[in-house]
């Protein structure tokens, strides 16, 4: 079960570091948005990352330019049919991510293997919906992409050893360190991590700190890179909520339950870094 193009759907945050890695990776790619105008976002987002290393010197431009040609976008789910497989990065909602799945499985032929990026869904709720249960796998990469070395590959109950395989292969051709997690909400890093994100929105919200005295506390006091207010206007705090509300679904447990803070921070768009306003103003 080789390997050699992979198609992306969505091209934001995560959609467009996925497909980044994907053709440094040497795979050919093609990244599906709902309009020409977030296809070129996302699209753009990839070749200023290129240009950048051409100038630190990280890169050649003759390598930039052959990254650049294995790259191409779309805004018709048909054009993906060809490929062997096909990760999903669209925004974190079963709805949604079940609808995109659907249309998939009339689309590709039977032997293309889907994967999903979700942070937090069950593989099994997606696959149901599609007639290839044993073809779906989890591949749950982290922000930024081309950066991070983890990638956790979920296994679902119905996924073939053929399959998971398949998605540890990739991983690796992808020079990340796969760890696998069965079939459960919010996998291991979310499990974990979710909980911290929201106490430290519950700190600035009881007062005890300023965001960045907060931040600066686990950066210097615990070795952290980043800060926790910072992490989560990276993350995306939309991203964060929905992640929230389905571990909070799933586990009834308060640490899981959302702050009304994130809560109005999203209702007022002020979504982290990718709308210029979060926590932070950027
Ligand atoms: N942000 C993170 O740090 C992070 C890390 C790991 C996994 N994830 C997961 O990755 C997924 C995407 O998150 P993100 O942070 O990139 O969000 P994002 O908001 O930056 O990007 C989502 C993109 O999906 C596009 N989209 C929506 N519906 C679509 C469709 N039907 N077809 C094609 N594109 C569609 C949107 O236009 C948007 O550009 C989510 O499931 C999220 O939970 C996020």
């Amino acid at each position: 079960m080789e390997i050699k193009s992979v198609g992306v759907i969505g091209c934001g945050l995560m959609g467009s570091g996925i497909v980044q890695m994907s053709a440094i990776s040497g795979f050919d790619v093609i990244v599906r948005e709902i309009s020409e105008q977030y296809l070129a976002t996302g699209l753009g987002k990839i070749s200023s990352q290129l240009e950048k290393a051409v100038a630190k010197g990280r890169m050649d431009s003759a390598k930039q330019e052959e990254i650049l040609a294995r790259i191409s976008g779309t805004t018709d789910l048909a054009d993906l049919a060809e490929c062997d497989l096909i990760i999903e990065a669209v925004t974190e909602n079963v709805e949604l991510k079940q609808e995109t799945w659907k249309t998939l499985d009339a689309i590709c032929p039977a032997n293309t293997i889907f994967a999903s990026n979700t942070s937090s869904i069950p593989m099994h709720i997606q696959a149901v919906v599609t007639n290839r249960q044993d073809r779906f796998v989890g591949l749950h990469f982290f922000n930024p992409v081309p950066v991070m070395k983890l990638v956790e590959v979920i296994r679902a109950a119905t996924t073939s050893d053929d399959t998971y395989e398949a998605a540890m292969q990739f991983a690796r051709s992808c020079r990340k360190v796969p760890v696998s997690c069965i079939d459960t909400v919010g996998f291991i890093v979310n499990r974990l991590l979710t909980p911290y994100l929201l106490d430290a929105i519950r700190a600035l919200e009881a007062g005890i700190a300023t965001a960045e005295d907060i931040d600066t506390g686990m950066k210097l006091g615990c070795g952290h890179p980043m800060g926790p207010l910072e992490l989560l206007d990276f993350v995306g705090l939309d991203t964060v909520l929905a992640i929230a509300e389905i571990m909070y679904e799933e586990f009834k447990l308060p640490q899981y339950e959302a702050p009304e803070m994130l809560r109005r921070l999203v209702k007022e768009g002020k979504t982290g870094r990718k709308s210029g306003t979060g926590i932070y103003t950027y």
